[in-house]
């Protein structure tokens, strides 16, 4: 197994954010359905599934969610909570090492509460059992003591719901999977959805930003509302810094141009990495591994944070013989083209 394939591999960085911008995150995540733009399939069977809960007076099913980091996620699952009149207790798979970690989490639950679980697929699969039971009859099963003397402690858990996330969802085992009254995938946003996030995001600070300049930070937020504030955050510094009232197309492209994002989003790293497959590889097909080897990079941290967002803007795909590159990627870096390309 190498280092990528290893659910319990260190956490994937997927935001270089610090403590204020981790504050700021929190002042503008969205806490009513309205206030949440974009995903109107998952919201709509979300308020379904919902609301036929609380007009049974039943703890609502356990949900999965899936998809790429800072799609909302987190956000998502605590509009459920308040929906549910339930308190979010957010934890994490790497978080419950041990049996005591999950059973803290369970036995502080009250009824209606929705238990978080982010990064689901690195569960260990001990812990993963003995959630199995506090899922199906809410009822946790403890071993107490050891060898000879050992005996099972059941304890009965109040009515919650579970909320599971991964941006993994194949990593999971197929009995964790089946234990999920519904999983929900979280798409990258629409254009406009993110331009109207920035919107609303710019209001909450105080900040005026012009149509041309939330076009601008819009198209370089890889359609994903968590990359769309940060940069948002960072046009702000960039206005403040310069004694400009409004953010304008300059500061916007001046801010990109500083932080090195290009007008589709990519950073240094991304382009590097198609670099690296047109120039060693001939533009692929390449197997992951071998070109993650070629720039030092983690072969999950391409495939969870880098590989997506090519592929779904269209400058890398998969083949069975591994990676390709494709024209509009030679295009846009300025390669002038390849015969591999032109066969795509
Ligand atoms: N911030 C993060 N996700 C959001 C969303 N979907 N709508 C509004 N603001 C958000």
């Amino acid at each position: 197994m190498t280092k990528g394939d290893n659910p319990q591999a260190k956490p994937v960085p997927t935001d270089n954010v610090g403590v204020n911008d981790q504050a700021i995150d929190l002042v503008l995540r969205p806490n009513t359905w309205d206030d949440y733009i974009g995903q109107d399939k998952v919201k709509k069977n979300l308020k379904v599934i919902l609301g036929a809960a609380l007009k049974r007076g039943e703890a609502c099913d356990h949900l999965l969610f899936f998809g790429q980091a800072g799609l909302g996620k987190t956000t998502l699952a605590n509009l459920v909570a308040r929906e549910l009149n339930g308190n979010l207790k957010i934890t994490s798979g790497p978080a419950l090492e041990k049996m005591g970690d999950l059973a803290a989490v369970l036995t502080n639950l009250s009824k209606g509460d929705v238990l978080f679980i982010d990064e689901v697929h690195r569960l260990n699969r001990q812990i993963e059992e003995v959630l199995y039971p506090a899922m199906e009859t809410r009822k946790l099963h403890l071993i107490v003591g050891k060898g000879p003397g050992a005996r099972t402690l059941t304890l009965d858990l109040p009515p919650f719901t579970l909320i599971a996330a991964t941006t993994r969802p194949n990593l999971l085992s197929a009995p964790l999977r089946s234990r999920f009254g519904a999983s929900f995938k979280l798409d990258y946003y629409e254009q406009p959805d993110i331009e109207a996030i920035l919107k609303r995001s710019a209001k909450m600070l105080n900040l005026k930003i012009n149509d041309e300049a939330l076009k601008i930070v819009a198209q370089a937020s890889r359609f994903t509302p968590r990359v769309a504030n940060r940069l948002l955050r960072r046009v702000r510094d960039y206005v403040q810094m310069n004694d400009k009232e409004i953010i304008d197309a300059d500061a916007a492209k001046k801010t990109l141009e500083m932080l090195e994002i290009d007008e589709l989003g990519l950073d240094p790293h991304d382009r590097r990495i198609l670099s690296v497959i047109i120039e060693k590889f001939n533009g692929g097909p390449v197997g992951v591994g071998s070109f993650a080897a070629a720039i030092n990079e983690d072969k999950g941290i391409i495939e969870d944070v880098y590989e997506p967002y090519l592929m779904s803007i269209g400058l890398l795909t998969r083949t069975p013989g591994g990676r390709r590159v494709t024209e509009a990627a030679y295009k846009h870096l300025g390669h002038g083209g390849s015969d591999q390309g032109k066969l795509l």
